[in-house]
């Protein structure tokens, strides 16, 4: 019933999605990641690809099967994503959909060998990684601009607050907070805002909240056209 509602609506556009977590690397065999599964942003492919839209998912690491008919490019850490984001956009694209947890910040130095246990503590100096989406938004000729944000509690006005400082034209809002839902979970529930409107969706199972999530964008997308 889900690809029905979507038929066509996206027809012709070009889609770039990032999805799961990124690792950052301490030395060779440890990294800093999160709980990201990849599976809001691997459903969101999906129904962008029902939809008729040729679709690039810019994806961190996850155990999910590559969908059929979507262009997934691998990628590990922040720097890789945005390099690989960046080549995408510049192939073309109309949308742009940041529902990748990347990390903000990775360690200051990689160390070459394995790093061996020594004191009783160990402090490791992280630096700020690059905002993809932010990077996306602020280009010239930026496509059309849809992040997500997780929060844990004040969801609105962080969300919003994020909508106007990185540019975008609509963020997808996750209510972190919840047990059984969002991060890692098979099902969630949003709050989408876009300047001038809002709307809940779910609690649900993430296939048809990315149902619903194409429809409303492809509807933002015509409006602003
Ligand atoms: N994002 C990104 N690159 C980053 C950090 C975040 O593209 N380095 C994107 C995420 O994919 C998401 C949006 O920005 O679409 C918001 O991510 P979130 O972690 O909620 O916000 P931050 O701006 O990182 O702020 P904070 O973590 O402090 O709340
Ligand atoms: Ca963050």
């Amino acid at each position: 019933a889900s690809e029905r509602a979507l038929e066509g609506i996206l027809r012709g556009r070009r889609v770039v999605i990032t999805a799961g977590p990124t690792r950052e690397p301490l030395d060779p065999v440890r990294y800093l990641s999160n709980h990201s599964s990849g599976k809001m942003g691997y459903a969101l492919a999906e129904a962008a690809r029902d939809a008729g839209a040729r679709v690039v998912l810019v994806s961190g690491p996850v155990s999910l099967a590559p969908p059929a008919g979507v262009e997934v490019r691998p990628v590990v850490t922040a720097e890789d994503m945005l390099g690989a984001t960046l080549a995408a956009v510049d192939e073309g694209c109309d949308l742009f959909v940041a529902t990748a947890a990347v990390a903000d910040y990775r360690p200051q130095n990689r160390a070459g060998d394995k790093i061996k246990k020594s004191s009783e503590t160990l402090t490791v100096s992280l630096v700020r990684n690059p905002d993809i989406l932010a990077t996306v938004a602020a280009r010239p000729g930026a496509p059309f601009t849809v992040g997500f944000a997780a929060e844990t509690r004040d969801v609105a006005r962080y969300a919003t607050d994020k909508m106007a400082r990185k540019n975008l034209r609509m963020i997808v809002a996750n209510d972190v907070s919840v047990p059984g839902l969002g991060f890692n979970s098979d099902r969630n529930a949003v709050t989408v805002f876009w300047p001038g409107g809002q709307a809940q969706i779910g609690p649900d199972s993430k296939q048809a909240i990315a149902t619903r999530l194409v429809a409303l964008i492809s509807e933002q997308m015509d409006k602003s056209a």
